[in-house]
Protein backbone atom coordinates (compact mmCIF):
# COMPACT_ATOMS: atom_id res chain seq x y z
CA UNK A 1 0.00 0.00 0.00
CA UNK A 2 1.09 3.68 -1.37
CA UNK A 3 0.37 6.18 1.21
CA UNK A 4 -0.03 9.65 -0.22
CA UNK A 5 0.14 13.12 1.54
CA UNK A 6 -0.95 16.51 1.67
CA UNK A 7 0.68 18.94 3.92
CA UNK A 8 -1.58 22.24 4.40
CA UNK A 9 -2.40 25.37 6.47
CA UNK A 10 -5.08 27.31 6.68
CA UNK A 11 -6.68 27.02 3.33
CA UNK A 12 -9.53 24.45 3.88
CA UNK A 13 -11.52 23.41 0.96
CA UNK A 14 -8.63 21.94 -1.32
CA UNK A 15 -6.72 19.16 1.11
CA UNK A 16 -9.92 17.55 2.18
CA UNK A 17 -11.46 17.46 -1.60
CA UNK A 18 -7.98 16.18 -2.91
CA UNK A 19 -7.97 13.28 -0.40
CA UNK A 20 -11.00 12.54 -1.03
CA UNK A 21 -10.76 12.17 -4.67
CA UNK A 22 -7.64 9.83 -4.87
CA UNK A 23 -9.51 7.99 -2.32
CA UNK A 24 -12.77 7.81 -4.85
CA UNK A 25 -10.32 6.81 -7.58
CA UNK A 26 -8.26 4.15 -5.98
CA UNK A 27 -10.77 3.05 -3.81
CA UNK A 28 -8.00 2.28 -1.40
CA UNK A 29 -6.85 -0.23 -3.41
CA UNK A 30 -2.54 -0.21 -3.49
CA UNK A 31 -3.08 3.45 -3.13
CA UNK A 32 -4.80 5.76 -0.09
CA UNK A 33 -4.41 9.40 0.57
CA UNK A 34 -4.64 11.10 3.89
CA UNK A 35 -3.28 14.19 5.60
CA UNK A 36 0.21 14.47 6.60
CA UNK A 37 0.72 13.29 10.51
CA UNK A 38 3.71 13.98 12.36
CA UNK A 39 4.86 12.87 15.54
CA UNK A 40 8.74 13.38 15.56
CA UNK A 41 11.37 14.10 13.04
CA UNK A 42 14.37 11.55 12.92
CA UNK A 43 17.11 12.42 10.85
CA UNK A 44 17.95 9.85 8.46
CA UNK A 45 14.40 8.04 9.02
CA UNK A 46 12.13 7.69 5.91
CA UNK A 47 7.97 9.07 6.41
CA UNK A 48 5.81 6.69 5.33
CA UNK A 49 4.39 8.78 2.44
CA UNK A 50 5.41 7.21 -1.26
CA UNK A 51 4.20 11.24 -2.36
CA UNK A 52 3.61 14.39 -0.18
CA UNK A 53 1.71 17.61 -1.77
CA UNK A 54 3.10 20.69 -0.25
CA UNK A 55 0.87 23.70 0.29
CA UNK A 56 2.40 25.25 3.30
CA UNK A 57 6.75 24.95 3.89
CA UNK A 58 7.14 27.96 2.62
CA UNK A 59 5.55 29.60 5.64
CA UNK A 60 6.86 26.77 8.08
CA UNK A 61 10.73 26.30 7.95
CA UNK A 62 10.17 23.08 10.19
CA UNK A 63 8.12 21.66 7.70
CA UNK A 64 10.35 22.47 4.85
CA UNK A 65 13.61 20.32 6.63
CA UNK A 66 11.12 17.43 7.76
CA UNK A 67 10.28 17.21 3.44
CA UNK A 68 14.00 17.48 2.98
CA UNK A 69 14.68 14.67 5.19
CA UNK A 70 11.19 12.84 3.53
CA UNK A 71 12.69 13.61 -0.05
CA UNK A 72 16.43 12.08 0.84
CA UNK A 73 14.63 9.17 1.94
CA UNK A 74 12.43 8.59 -1.24
CA UNK A 75 9.11 10.53 -1.18
CA UNK A 76 7.94 12.16 -4.08
CA UNK A 77 7.56 15.92 -2.66
CA UNK A 78 5.52 17.97 -4.61
CA UNK A 79 6.93 20.66 -5.20
CA UNK A 80 10.17 19.75 -4.61
CA UNK A 81 11.69 21.24 -1.62
CA UNK A 82 15.19 22.33 -2.33
CA UNK A 83 14.56 23.97 -5.75
CA UNK A 84 12.01 25.66 -3.99
CA UNK A 85 14.41 27.05 -1.56
CA UNK A 86 16.70 27.46 -3.59
CA UNK A 87 14.38 30.07 -6.49
CA UNK A 88 12.91 33.10 -5.77
CA UNK A 89 11.38 35.77 -8.31
CA UNK A 90 14.68 37.72 -9.92
CA UNK A 91 16.21 34.31 -11.28
CA UNK A 92 13.09 33.21 -12.47
CA UNK A 93 12.95 36.12 -15.15
CA UNK A 94 16.35 35.50 -15.65
CA UNK A 95 15.69 32.12 -16.85
CA UNK A 96 12.81 33.21 -18.76
CA UNK A 97 14.91 35.63 -20.76
CA UNK A 98 17.24 32.81 -21.62
CA UNK A 99 14.42 30.17 -22.96
CA UNK A 100 12.37 31.94 -24.95
CA UNK A 101 9.69 33.16 -22.90
CA UNK A 102 8.80 37.24 -22.94
CA UNK A 103 9.07 38.79 -19.69
CA UNK A 104 9.07 42.38 -18.20
CA UNK A 105 12.43 44.62 -18.35
CA UNK A 106 13.25 44.24 -14.76
CA UNK A 107 16.30 44.98 -12.63
CA UNK A 108 17.08 43.79 -9.19
CA UNK A 109 17.34 46.58 -6.12
CA UNK A 110 19.59 46.49 -3.01
CA UNK A 111 17.30 46.48 0.15
CA UNK A 112 16.62 49.84 1.75
CA UNK A 113 17.84 48.79 5.13
CA UNK A 114 20.61 46.83 5.78
CA UNK A 115 20.47 42.98 6.67
CA UNK A 116 20.53 42.05 10.11
CA UNK A 117 23.88 41.64 11.63
CA UNK A 118 25.35 43.39 8.52
CA UNK A 119 26.32 47.15 8.24
CA UNK A 120 28.17 49.35 5.35
CA UNK A 121 31.14 47.41 5.19
CA UNK A 122 28.81 44.46 4.19
CA UNK A 123 28.47 46.97 1.07
CA UNK A 124 31.57 47.65 -0.01
CA UNK A 125 31.14 46.30 -3.56
CA UNK A 126 28.30 48.10 -4.18
CA UNK A 127 29.01 51.38 -6.29
CA UNK A 128 27.18 54.67 -4.81
CA UNK A 129 25.07 55.78 -6.32
CA UNK A 130 24.22 52.98 -8.70
CA UNK A 131 23.94 53.83 -11.90
CA UNK A 132 20.50 54.81 -11.57
CA UNK A 133 19.96 57.19 -15.03
CA UNK A 134 20.60 53.54 -16.76
CA UNK A 135 17.85 51.91 -14.20
CA UNK A 136 15.78 54.30 -15.40
CA UNK A 137 16.06 54.43 -18.57
CA UNK A 138 15.44 50.86 -18.84
CA UNK A 139 12.79 50.16 -17.08
CA UNK A 140 10.61 53.27 -17.96
CA UNK A 141 7.99 55.07 -15.58
CA UNK A 142 5.27 53.80 -14.36
CA UNK A 143 7.16 50.45 -13.19
CA UNK A 144 6.07 47.74 -10.41
CA UNK A 145 8.30 47.34 -7.67
CA UNK A 146 7.62 44.30 -5.77
CA UNK A 147 10.03 41.95 -3.35
CA UNK A 148 12.31 39.54 -4.96
CA UNK A 149 10.92 36.79 -3.33
CA UNK A 150 6.86 37.28 -2.26
CA UNK A 151 3.94 36.50 -2.92
CA UNK A 152 0.00 37.23 -2.14
CA UNK A 153 0.04 40.49 -3.47
CA UNK A 154 2.43 41.83 -0.88
CA UNK A 155 4.42 45.17 -0.84
CA UNK A 156 3.89 45.16 -4.88
CA UNK A 157 3.76 48.79 -5.64
CA UNK A 158 2.85 50.67 -8.84
CA UNK A 159 5.55 53.09 -8.97
CA UNK A 160 4.62 56.84 -11.07
CA UNK A 161 8.15 58.46 -11.23
CA UNK A 162 11.27 58.31 -9.25
CA UNK A 163 10.17 60.05 -6.15
CA UNK A 164 7.34 57.89 -5.68
CA UNK A 165 9.89 55.14 -6.30
CA UNK A 166 11.99 56.54 -3.45
CA UNK A 167 8.99 57.66 -1.30
CA UNK A 168 7.78 53.87 -1.27
CA UNK A 169 11.34 52.05 -1.65
CA UNK A 170 11.45 53.73 1.88
CA UNK A 171 9.41 51.46 3.51
CA UNK A 172 10.37 48.16 2.39
CA UNK A 173 12.91 47.36 5.15
CA UNK A 174 15.18 44.17 4.54
CA UNK A 175 12.77 43.66 1.23
CA UNK A 176 15.17 42.70 -1.77
CA UNK A 177 13.00 44.84 -4.33
CA UNK A 178 12.45 43.91 -8.45
CA UNK A 179 12.23 47.36 -10.24
CA UNK A 180 9.85 46.21 -13.33
CA UNK A 181 8.65 47.62 -16.44
CA UNK A 182 4.75 47.92 -16.54
CA UNK A 183 3.04 45.87 -19.11
CA UNK A 184 0.04 47.85 -19.68
CA UNK A 185 -2.30 44.69 -20.80
CA UNK A 186 -5.66 44.30 -23.15
CA UNK A 187 -5.85 41.37 -21.42
CA UNK A 188 -4.79 39.24 -18.05
CA UNK A 189 -4.36 35.14 -17.64
CA UNK A 190 -3.38 32.76 -14.55
CA UNK A 191 -2.61 29.68 -15.41
CA UNK A 192 -2.36 26.26 -13.57
CA UNK A 193 0.52 23.92 -14.38
CA UNK A 194 0.42 20.42 -13.07
CA UNK A 195 3.31 17.39 -13.30
CA UNK A 196 4.68 19.77 -16.17
CA UNK A 197 2.24 18.91 -18.50
CA UNK A 198 -1.61 19.61 -17.48
CA UNK A 199 -2.12 23.32 -18.35
CA UNK A 200 -5.31 25.44 -17.63
CA UNK A 201 -5.52 28.57 -18.67
CA UNK A 202 -8.17 30.73 -16.48
CA UNK A 203 -8.94 34.40 -17.90
CA UNK A 204 -8.18 36.76 -14.71
CA UNK A 205 -9.10 40.01 -14.22
CA UNK A 206 -6.22 41.38 -11.23
CA UNK A 207 -8.22 44.79 -11.24
CA UNK A 208 -11.23 43.23 -9.74
CA UNK A 209 -11.78 42.96 -5.62
CA UNK A 210 -10.43 39.31 -4.95
CA UNK A 211 -13.46 37.14 -4.77
CA UNK A 212 -14.24 38.40 -8.40
CA UNK A 213 -10.86 38.04 -10.12
CA UNK A 214 -11.80 34.64 -11.58
CA UNK A 215 -15.24 36.58 -13.40
CA UNK A 216 -13.22 37.64 -16.85
CA UNK A 217 -13.60 36.20 -20.25
CA UNK A 218 -11.17 36.06 -22.84
CA UNK A 219 -11.06 38.92 -25.38
CA UNK A 220 -9.34 37.84 -28.03
CA UNK A 221 -11.37 35.96 -30.50
CA UNK A 222 -10.80 33.67 -33.63
CA UNK A 223 -7.77 32.82 -35.00
CA UNK A 224 -6.06 35.38 -32.44
CA UNK A 225 -7.14 33.37 -29.58
CA UNK A 226 -6.20 30.35 -30.55
CA UNK A 227 -2.64 31.84 -30.92
CA UNK A 228 -2.45 33.50 -27.45
CA UNK A 229 -4.01 29.99 -25.93
CA UNK A 230 -1.25 28.31 -27.91
CA UNK A 231 1.52 30.01 -27.31
CA UNK A 232 0.79 30.71 -23.09
CA UNK A 233 0.34 26.79 -22.80
CA UNK A 234 3.96 26.56 -24.81
CA UNK A 235 5.25 29.39 -22.14
CA UNK A 236 3.43 27.87 -19.32
CA UNK A 237 5.61 24.44 -19.78
CA UNK A 238 8.72 26.01 -20.86
CA UNK A 239 9.14 27.91 -17.67
CA UNK A 240 7.84 24.86 -15.74
CA UNK A 241 9.99 22.27 -17.35
CA UNK A 242 13.15 24.30 -16.92
CA UNK A 243 12.36 25.77 -13.23
CA UNK A 244 11.36 22.14 -12.57
CA UNK A 245 7.61 22.74 -10.61
CA UNK A 246 4.91 19.94 -10.22
CA UNK A 247 2.32 22.35 -9.30
CA UNK A 248 2.53 26.41 -10.20
CA UNK A 249 0.43 29.13 -11.60
CA UNK A 250 1.65 31.43 -14.59
CA UNK A 251 0.18 35.18 -14.63
CA UNK A 252 0.56 36.53 -17.92
CA UNK A 253 -0.51 39.81 -19.31
CA UNK A 254 -0.90 40.74 -22.79
CA UNK A 255 0.18 43.30 -24.50
CA UNK A 256 -0.31 44.12 -28.34
CA UNK A 257 -0.85 39.94 -28.33
CA UNK A 258 2.22 39.20 -27.05
CA UNK A 259 1.90 37.54 -23.22
CA UNK A 260 4.49 38.39 -20.94
CA UNK A 261 4.76 35.97 -17.75
CA UNK A 262 4.55 38.46 -14.65
CA UNK A 263 4.19 36.01 -11.69
CA UNK A 264 5.38 32.30 -12.21
CA UNK A 265 6.79 31.69 -8.82
CA UNK A 266 3.70 30.25 -7.09
CA UNK A 267 4.04 27.01 -5.75
CA UNK A 268 1.55 26.50 -3.58
CA UNK A 269 -1.07 28.09 -5.66
CA UNK A 270 -4.33 29.42 -4.59
CA UNK A 271 -6.93 26.53 -5.25
CA UNK A 272 -9.38 27.70 -2.70
CA UNK A 273 -12.96 26.86 -3.79
CA UNK A 274 -14.44 30.35 -3.25
CA UNK A 275 -11.29 32.12 -5.07
CA UNK A 276 -10.95 30.20 -8.28
CA UNK A 277 -14.51 29.32 -8.33
CA UNK A 278 -16.90 25.55 -9.00
CA UNK A 279 -14.78 24.82 -12.33
CA UNK A 280 -11.70 25.34 -12.00
CA UNK A 281 -11.48 24.39 -8.37
CA UNK A 282 -12.64 20.64 -9.94
CA UNK A 283 -10.23 20.72 -12.64
CA UNK A 284 -7.15 21.58 -9.71
CA UNK A 285 -8.82 18.47 -7.77
CA UNK A 286 -8.94 15.83 -10.13
CA UNK A 287 -5.88 16.97 -11.91
CA UNK A 288 -4.20 16.98 -8.73
CA UNK A 289 -5.69 13.70 -7.50
CA UNK A 290 -5.02 11.86 -10.90
CA UNK A 291 -1.04 13.07 -11.40
CA UNK A 292 -0.44 12.52 -7.27
CA UNK A 293 -1.44 8.74 -8.17
CA UNK A 294 0.68 9.01 -10.96
CA UNK A 295 3.41 9.70 -8.77
CA UNK A 296 2.50 7.07 -6.24
CA UNK A 297 2.34 4.29 -9.18
CA UNK A 298 5.85 5.45 -10.51
CA UNK A 299 7.25 5.27 -7.23
CA UNK A 300 10.17 3.38 -6.26
CA UNK A 301 11.33 2.28 -2.61
CA UNK A 302 14.94 4.22 -1.37
CA UNK A 303 15.54 6.20 -4.48
CA UNK A 304 15.30 9.42 -5.70
CA UNK A 305 11.68 10.10 -6.16
CA UNK A 306 11.61 14.08 -6.49
CA UNK A 307 11.13 16.00 -10.04
CA UNK A 308 14.11 18.26 -11.26
CA UNK A 309 14.06 21.16 -14.05
CA UNK A 310 16.29 21.14 -16.80
CA UNK A 311 17.73 24.15 -15.39
CA UNK A 312 19.00 21.71 -12.84
CA UNK A 313 19.66 18.59 -14.81
CA UNK A 314 21.28 20.02 -17.65
CA UNK A 315 23.63 21.49 -15.34
CA UNK A 316 24.63 18.92 -13.54
CA UNK A 317 25.37 16.94 -16.38
CA UNK A 318 27.21 19.46 -17.94
CA UNK A 319 24.74 20.31 -20.80
CA UNK A 320 24.15 23.89 -21.86
CA UNK A 321 20.63 24.73 -20.77
CA UNK A 322 21.22 27.72 -22.85
CA UNK A 323 21.91 26.97 -25.99
CA UNK A 324 22.72 30.69 -26.83
CA UNK A 325 25.17 30.88 -24.72
CA UNK A 326 27.47 28.57 -25.22
CA UNK A 327 30.45 29.72 -26.78
CA UNK A 328 33.03 26.72 -27.20
CA UNK A 329 31.59 23.83 -29.69
CA UNK A 330 28.74 26.01 -29.99
CA UNK A 331 26.61 25.05 -33.31
CA UNK A 332 26.81 21.34 -32.29
CA UNK A 333 25.92 21.63 -28.79
CA UNK A 334 23.34 24.49 -29.79
CA UNK A 335 21.83 22.17 -32.46
CA UNK A 336 21.79 18.88 -29.82
CA UNK A 337 19.75 21.79 -26.75
CA UNK A 338 17.79 22.97 -29.39
CA UNK A 339 16.69 19.54 -31.21
CA UNK A 340 15.82 18.58 -27.08
CA UNK A 341 14.28 21.49 -26.10
CA UNK A 342 11.73 21.52 -29.40
CA UNK A 343 10.96 17.77 -28.58
CA UNK A 344 10.08 18.16 -25.17
CA UNK A 345 8.03 20.88 -25.39
CA UNK A 346 6.18 19.81 -28.56
CA UNK A 347 5.70 16.38 -26.93
CA UNK A 348 4.44 18.57 -23.98
CA UNK A 349 2.29 20.79 -25.60
CA UNK A 350 0.14 17.62 -27.42
CA UNK A 351 0.40 15.98 -24.51
CA UNK A 352 -1.47 18.90 -22.72
CA UNK A 353 -3.04 20.69 -25.24
CA UNK A 354 -6.41 18.80 -25.53
CA UNK A 355 -7.13 19.06 -22.13
CA UNK A 356 -6.47 22.42 -22.00
CA UNK A 357 -8.42 23.33 -24.94
CA UNK A 358 -11.28 21.57 -23.00
CA UNK A 359 -10.71 23.51 -20.10
CA UNK A 360 -10.25 26.77 -21.15
CA UNK A 361 -13.41 26.79 -22.81
CA UNK A 362 -14.84 25.24 -20.15
CA UNK A 363 -13.62 28.09 -17.94
CA UNK A 364 -14.38 30.54 -20.21
CA UNK A 365 -18.18 29.00 -20.17
CA UNK A 366 -18.42 29.09 -16.66
CA UNK A 367 -17.99 32.46 -15.80
CA UNK A 368 -21.50 33.02 -18.31
CA UNK A 369 -23.56 31.38 -15.89
N1 LIG B 1 5.12 44.36 -14.56
C1 LIG B 1 3.81 44.46 -14.31
N2 LIG B 1 2.99 45.08 -15.21
C2 LIG B 1 1.67 45.18 -14.97
N3 LIG B 1 1.08 44.71 -13.86
C3 LIG B 1 1.84 44.10 -12.92
C4 LIG B 1 3.24 43.95 -13.09
N4 LIG B 1 3.74 43.33 -12.01
C5 LIG B 1 2.70 43.12 -11.19
N5 LIG B 1 1.55 43.59 -11.72
C6 LIG B 1 0.22 43.55 -11.08
O1 LIG B 1 0.35 43.34 -9.70
C7 LIG B 1 -0.22 42.09 -9.31
C8 LIG B 1 0.65 41.44 -8.22
O2 LIG B 1 1.97 41.25 -8.69
P1 LIG B 1 2.64 39.80 -8.74
O3 LIG B 1 3.92 39.91 -9.47
O4 LIG B 1 1.67 38.82 -9.27
O5 LIG B 1 2.96 39.53 -7.21
P2 LIG B 1 2.47 38.38 -6.21
O6 LIG B 1 3.44 37.27 -6.35
O7 LIG B 1 2.52 39.01 -4.88
O8 LIG B 1 1.09 37.94 -6.64
C9 LIG B 1 -0.31 41.28 -10.60
O9 LIG B 1 -1.34 40.33 -10.54
C10 LIG B 1 -0.58 42.36 -11.63
O10 LIG B 1 -1.96 42.71 -11.62
MG1 LIG C 1 0.61 37.17 -8.54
Amino acid sequence: MKKIGILFGQENTFPAAFVERVNQITKGKDIVAEYVIIDKVLQGEPTEYAVIIDRISQDVPFYRAYLKNAALNGTAVINNPFWWTADEKFFNNCLATKIGVPVPKTVLLPSKEHPTDTNHNSFRNLKYPLDWDSIFKYVGFPAYMKPHAGGGWKSVYKVTDVQDLWTKHAETGQLVMLLQEEIVFEEYFRCYCIGQKYVRIMPYEPRNPHHLRYDAQMKAQGEAAKKLLATMEDYVLRLNKALGYDFNTVEFAVREGVPYAIDFCNPAPDADLHSVGEANFEWVVETAAQYAIERAKAHKDGQNNLSWGTFVTYSAGYTPIIPEATSSGKKASKKASTKKATESTAEAVTEASEDSKKTTTRSTKSKNK
